[in-house]
């Protein structure tokens, strides 16, 4: 039987450790990491962020395409070739990291972080009607991997929970909508809006100003999506109208945030730069050696995306 062959293109120091953890727990695996590549004609299967159109001529048995990431809209950019299944990301540890960040940041909504924050800037004592999570309506998009385990965690803290996704999904406790049919009554009273959708040409753009018009006065944003999800000049009209209270944001348009873009000063924005949940290899390599042994067995791997979907 050939060798499993694995190359990992990702920082140096980051390849060491799957390096080892390859060396421990799957010994029998071929490791390689870039640039290091050997007989480019012995890779079969790759791990990485981009992809490059020379890839496809450069490594000529390559069979699967792993993402280090949960996401893979980098690679419908980069045109990958259809034939080529890529296998994204799922962990219990990149989950736990992001229902942990989506309930930091509905809870600051919720407080009013934002506001307050504005006014001890002006160094004014304006205190505000508290209300609890039961009286507090909170919308995800994208009830997947990363979105229903979010929701769980929102639902265990009290909040009136409602969800969006493409095909409809049945959550106890939580209103699920979905489609363009489902978009408009999900939106309708939601008072943080929580986006965390895998970015395809569907869902390119989706919060602009006629989605943030449909949510009520007051409303908030938090994005851990995509930067391509949101419109940043229809969130900073929002936000400078009044009609969003505020914004906490993981992810943008262009990453890093090109200095001097409004967003980094804006007072009604909290930011951070696209941490909210991130590959650790002690977690995903436990996943992409899993896939690895069911791919040598013929078996489907877990994560496979599906190419037409988009996700
Ligand atoms: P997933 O398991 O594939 O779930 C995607 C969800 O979005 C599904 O519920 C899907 O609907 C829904 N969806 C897709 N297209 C839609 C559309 N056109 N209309 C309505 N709903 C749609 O993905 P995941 O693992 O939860 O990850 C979601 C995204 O989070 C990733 O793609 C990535 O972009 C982002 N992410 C960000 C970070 C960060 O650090 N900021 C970290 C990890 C991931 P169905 O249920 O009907 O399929
Ligand atoms: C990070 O953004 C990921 O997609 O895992």
């Amino acid at each position: 039987m050939r060798r499993a062959t694995f190359l990992f293109r990702g920082k140096p120091e980051v390849a060491e450790r799957w390096r080892n953890l390859f060396q421990t727990h799957a010994p029998e695996v071929d490791f390689r990491a870039w640039p290091d590549t050997g007989d480019v004609k012995d890779i079969r299967y790759i791990g990485l962020w981009d992809w490059e159109p020379s890839f496809e001529r450069h490594f000529p048995n390559l069979e699967v395409v792993f993402s280090l990431g949960a996401g893979i809209d980098q690679f419908w950019k980069a045109d990958l070739p259809e034939h080529l299944p890529i296998v994204r990301v799922i962990d219990d540890d990149l989950t736990q990291q992001m229902v942990e960040y989506v309930t930091f940041a509905v809870m600051a909504h919720h407080r009013e972080l934002i506001t307050y924050q504005t006014s001890r800037e002006a160094q004014a004592w304006q205190p505000r009607p508290v209300r609890t999570a039961g009286e507090r309506p909170v919308g995800v998009m994208g009830l997947g991997v990363l979105g229903s385990a979010a929701v769980e965690r929102l639902k265990q803290l009290g909040f009136q929970c409602r969800g969006w996704s493409r095909t409809s999904r049945d959550i106890p406790e939580v209103a699920c909508y979905s489609g363009a049919v489902g978009l408009p009554p999900f939106l309708n009273g939601c008072e943080i809006l929580v986006c965390l959708l895998p970015l395809t040409p569907e869902t390119e753009g989706i919060i602009n100003a006629r989605l943030l018009r449909q949510l009520p006065p007051g409303a908030a944003l938090v994005n851990v999506g995509r930067g391509g999800h949101l419109v940043e000049r229809d969130l900073l009209d929002a936000l400078d109208s009044g009609h969003l209270s505020g914004a906490i944001l993981d992810v943008f348009e262009s990453e890093p945030l090109p200095p001097g873009h409004p967003l980094w000063t804006h007072p009604k924005v909290l930011m951070t730069p696209h941490v909210a949940s991130t590959t650790r290899p002690e977690g995903v390599v436990r996943g992409v050696l899993e896939n690895l042994r069911r791919l040598e067995r013929g078996e489907h791997p877990l994560g496979l995306v599906d190419r037409k979907r988009g996700y």
